[in-house]
């Protein structure tokens, strides 16, 4: 397995790959890898010869009282799972390689994907998100990529991103992977108290009572919504958002219709530590 740091070292990996007609699958990270992003790397195998992972932490997706400081950093342990799966390059630029130290003139807006969910709880954070993409799409330039549907919100944008930008690549979503508890697995979840750990899953477990409900004909599950962000309160949660958006545009939608899919993704607080979850269900 190769560790490289620099823009031209990994450029020159992917290109002399694909001369020999080889595929490249890219999985961007940042680090603190854990099952959720060894799935990706598996998923990513089935599609391609050869895969890169980067692991950066990026300060641009961390808004100012954010936990960009304290974020784990577990480097060693991160190389040794990419080679145990089998990972062809690890791309490990630092700040001076990403954005080099000179004043900077652009900057990536978005508008409508990002108004809710995490875009409208933490400005800046999608915006900060597409760039650093947008450049290791520009740096790597793969066959393909893959993310996970963890961060749908993200999901949808970069694709968006892709189509308008015209990257010249596919995108893959892998499922959520999870706990046996149900807890979606994150890199944050190394945050929680035992206490916490304990507690979490119980998000996954209302959403998944609020899917089974919609699924039994509830088309208006506002009232069940706020229901069950009063019983997550009452244990100690902090509710962010917990709402059916729509699948493209991540828009709330309060009345739902047969036979649409519709995301229900919601954020909460357990002390410190910020939790996101999603299920993707249809009417
Ligand atoms: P990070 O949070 O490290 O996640 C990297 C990738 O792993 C993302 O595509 C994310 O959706 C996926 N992932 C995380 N937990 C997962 C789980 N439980 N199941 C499946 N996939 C999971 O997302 C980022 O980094 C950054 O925003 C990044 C795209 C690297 C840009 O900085």
């Amino acid at each position: 397995m190769k560790i490289v740091q620099s823009i031209g070292e990994i450029r020159g990996v992917v290109k002399k790959l694909q001369l020999q007609n080889k595929k490249v699958a890219f999985v961007p990270t940042m680090g603190a890898l854990h099952n959720g992003h060894l799935s990706l790397i598996r998923r990513a195998k089935k599609h391609a010869d050869h895969i890169v992972v980067s692991i950066y932490v990026n300060p641009e997706q961390f808004g100012p009282n954010e936990d960009f400081g304290s974020y784990p950093r577990t480097i060693e342990r991160d190389l040794e799972f990419c080679r145990q799966e089998g990972v062809g390059t690890v791309f490990t630029p630092n700040d001076e390689i990403m954005y080099g130290s000179g004043e900077k003139f652009f900057r990536i807006e978005i508008d409508v994907l990002n108004k809710h969910l995490d875009g409208g709880s933490r400005p800046g954070y999608f915006q900060g998100i597409a760039l650093v993409v947008n450049k290791l799409f520009n740096i790597v330039q793969p066959d393909i990529a893959v993310f996970g549907q963890k961060d749908y919100q993200q999901f949808q944008i970069i694709q968006q991103m892709v189509n308008e930008f015209n990257h010249d690549l596919e995108l893959v979503m892998a499922p959520i992977e999870r706990a046996e508890d149900g807890l979606a697995l994150s890199s944050r979840n190394a945050y929680l108290s035992d206490e916490e750990r304990a507690l979490a899953p119980l998000l996954f477990k209302k959403m998944r009572e609020c899917v089974e409900e919609i699924q039994a004909g509830l088309m208006e599950p506002q009232s069940l919504f706020k229901t069950k962000q009063d019983e997550l309160e009452a244990k100690g949660f902090k509710n962010d958002y917990f709402n059916t958006f729509s699948m493209n545009r991540m828009e709330p939608v309060a009345k739902l219709s047969k036979g649409e899919r519709y995301v229900l993704a919601t954020a909460v607080y357990l002390g410190k530590t910020r939790l996101i979850d999603n299920i993707i269900f249809e009417c």
